[in-house]
């Protein structure tokens, strides 16, 4: 696991940090292997009760369905934990971020037309470029964009923004969702730190890891039920001559 925030580390203590997480990433890559055999024999269980009549066997139907529920929801833990752990290799390209956005967004349209979710892009043209490992910022923008959706359940806008800042090229997600509490807001880039049911607590760990890997730095501001607007700056890939 790389370390997300190296400079505060004395050495001694970022060998200790990289020692644990090597440990934690071990450990989660051990639990899987188990845990997916009792997955495969629930399915099968779950299959011989498929026809299941009377009505201890309807409850044993009914037990069998949750328990291969929970054990899909930890192994998915375990999947997102082993992908946030294993270090980031970053394959960078000149890329133009609006492209990148306006590529993406196509894909969030069914699930935020079906939950009454206006997207609304304003993306510049003409941008300078940035380096980017495009599939890395595509998990950015899902993890975003996720978060955004599960925010508006009933419906809102979804607005990307894109433009330039001096030597920085900036996104910035604004959605008109519940908002984050204030007692929350200090937590949301901590590992595990959710508030929803099933929620892994790791989708903006990720994206602050992938931001800060590509020299960039993300900051949060929310209203709870106003919404909420994440904003990303990353460095030019050329600097430009002053002037
Ligand atoms: N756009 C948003 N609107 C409101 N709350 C948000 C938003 N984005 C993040 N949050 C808050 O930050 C928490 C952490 O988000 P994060 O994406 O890391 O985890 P998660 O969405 O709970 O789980 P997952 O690992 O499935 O992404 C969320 O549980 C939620 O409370
Ligand atoms: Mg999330």
């Amino acid at each position: 696991m790389s370390v997300p925030h190296a400079s505060p580390f004395e050495p001694d203590l970022r060998r200790e940090y990289e020692r644990l997480a090597q440990l934690a990433g071990g450990l989660a890559h051990e639990l899987r292997n188990p845990l997916s055999t009792i997955c495969l024999n629930l399915e099968i269980l779950k299959e011989e009760l498929a026809d299941a009549r009377t009505p201890r066997e309807r409850r044993m139907e009914q037990r069998v369905r949750v328990i291969r529920a929970e054990c899909e929801q930890l192994e998915q833990l375990l999947t997102h934990f082993l992908q946030f752990s294993r270090g980031l290799e970053l394959s960078l390209e000149p890329l133009d971020l609006s492209e990148v956005v306006r590529e993406f967004i196509p894909f969030q349209l069914p699930q935020a037309l079906a939950q009454g979710v206006e997207i609304s892009p304003h993306l510049a043209s003409g941008l300078p470029l940035v380096m980017l490992d495009r599939a890395q910022f595509r998990r950015v923008l899902l993890n975003l964009t996720l978060n955004a959706l599960q925010a508006m359940p009933a419906g809102g806008i979804l607005e990307f923004q894109t433009f330039q800042e001096h030597e920085h090229v900036v996104l910035v997600v604004i959605d008109s969702g519940q908002g984050i509490a204030e007692k929350n807001r200090e937590r949301i880039f901590d590992l595990f730190f959710s508030t929803k049911p099933g929620g892994s607590g790791l989708g903006l760990p990720t994206v602050r890891k992938i931001i800060e890997a590509h020299g960039g730095r993300i900051e949060c501001e929310s209203e709870p039920n106003r919404g909420t607007r994440f904003r990303i700056k990353l460095p030019l890939a050329t600097p430009q001559p002053p002037g």
